[in-house]
């Protein structure tokens, strides 16, 4: 693989936009060591938090994939899942990271550390400890799609701009030295001001941005598959990803770096999302429908997209996002509507 596929966020120089991200199959040495195998720039491990209830919920999970019309199916274009965070204790966790991540970066990768929001006092804590593990990247989620289905507390969703400024600032004065990189909610409609919160704390990227969550009636059972709503992704996220990710690249500017998640399935993908505004993309599902195997796929893909345009990646960065216009700035086009609608409407 070429130069063309490098990109940076920030100071940070990666040799492709594919990360593996946080999610069961990097719950695991052996699993985060797959990823980097099929040649993924770095890995974001699987979260941990300080609470208890989080890790507890784990043994709850459950998955089920869902084909395009939304229906159970063996081989599904969607995941629908409840999950919970590693089982792991945090300074073990990320000692065990930071292992890997040593001999990740001889390779020009990396292998980060990443939180699910609970608390403030508890994130301070943790950004102590990867820092002390001596971990380069840090990520914490305030967006986990499980907060309101989970133990009162044990998960928490940050969607106040100035509240999460001040998160921010306090986890970066722990984390000082590493890159501090803020995964946000597809919650709440206002990720502009939330990426620009992320910003102000200090943080040397925003990823945007986390699943959805929803409740799928089953059609044989007349109950709700998997019993309980759970957080829902597939590829006909990623437009929706898209939009957030140009709103957001014009609210805090292209000097501040964005990174794309949730609907990445092929090289194509994330192409749009570099069109979109994003540096690079963090990729989960893919690997739990085909394996790891799934990242070498998409990195080969884009590839021969670049290859094929003659551009390199890091091009294509926020080039769709610049040239997005309002609707008020479109020709007029009296009637273009009759187009759209059955004969009988125009009778
Ligand atoms: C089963 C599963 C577990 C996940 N666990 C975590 C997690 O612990 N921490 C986190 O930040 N994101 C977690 N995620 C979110 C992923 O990191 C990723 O952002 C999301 O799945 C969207 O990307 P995708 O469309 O490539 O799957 C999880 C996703 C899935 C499907």
């Amino acid at each position: 693989m070429s130069d063309r596929l490098a990109t940076s966020i920030g100071d940070m120089r990666l040799r492709n936009p594919v990360i593996c991200a946080s999610g069961e199959p990097v719950m695991t040495e052996a699993g985060i060591r797959a990823a980097l195998h099929a040649g993924a720039a770095g890995v974001i491990a699987k979260s941990v938090n300080e609470r208890a209830e989080a890790a507890a919920q784990l043994d709850r999970a459950d998955y089920v994939e869902l084909d395009a019309a939304g229906v159970p199916a063996a081989h599904g274009v969607s995941l629908f899942n409840r999950s919970g965070l590693a089982q792991r204790d945090a300074a073990e966790w990320f000692t065990a990271l930071a292992a890997i991540d040593r001999e990740a970066a001889d390779d020009g990768r990396f292998v980060a550390a990443s939180i699910v929001l609970a608390g403030v006092d508890g994130a301070e804590m943790l950004g102590r400890i990867a820092r002390r593990a001596g971990l380069r990247v840090f990520e914490l989620n305030v967006g986990a799609p499980h907060a309101s289905e989970a133990t009162p507390g044990a998960i928490v969703q940050e969607t106040d701009p100035a509240r999460l400024a001040e998160l921010v600032a306090r986890v970066r004065a722990t984390t000082e030295g590493m890159q501090l990189w803020v995964k946000l909610t597809g919650l709440s409609s206002n990720l502009p001001a939330l990426a620009v919160a992320a910003r102000q704390g200090g943080a040397d990227a925003a990823c945007m941005m986390g699943r959805f969550m929803a409740m799928v009636p089953d059609l044989d059972t007349f109950g709700p598959v998997l019993g309980t709503s759970a957080a829902y992704g597939g590829g006909w996220a990623l437009p929706i990803v898209c939009r957030f990710l140009a709103l957001s690249r014009r609210a805090v500017g292209a000097g501040f770096p964005l990174l794309g998640t949730n609907g990445v399935r092929s090289g194509g993908d994330v192409a749009r999302m570099a069109l979109a505004g994003a540096s690079a993309t963090e990729l989960c599902s893919v690997v739990m429908h085909e394996g790891f195997g799934g990242l070498t796929r998409v990195i080969a893909e884009l590839d021969a997209l670049l290859t094929a345009r003659g551009v390199r990646f890091t091009e294509l960065v926020g080039r769709a996002a610049d040239a997005l216009h309002g609707y008020g700035e479109q020709a007029v086009v009296p009637g273009r509507w009759r187009d759209f609608v059955p004969p009988e409407t125009i009778a």
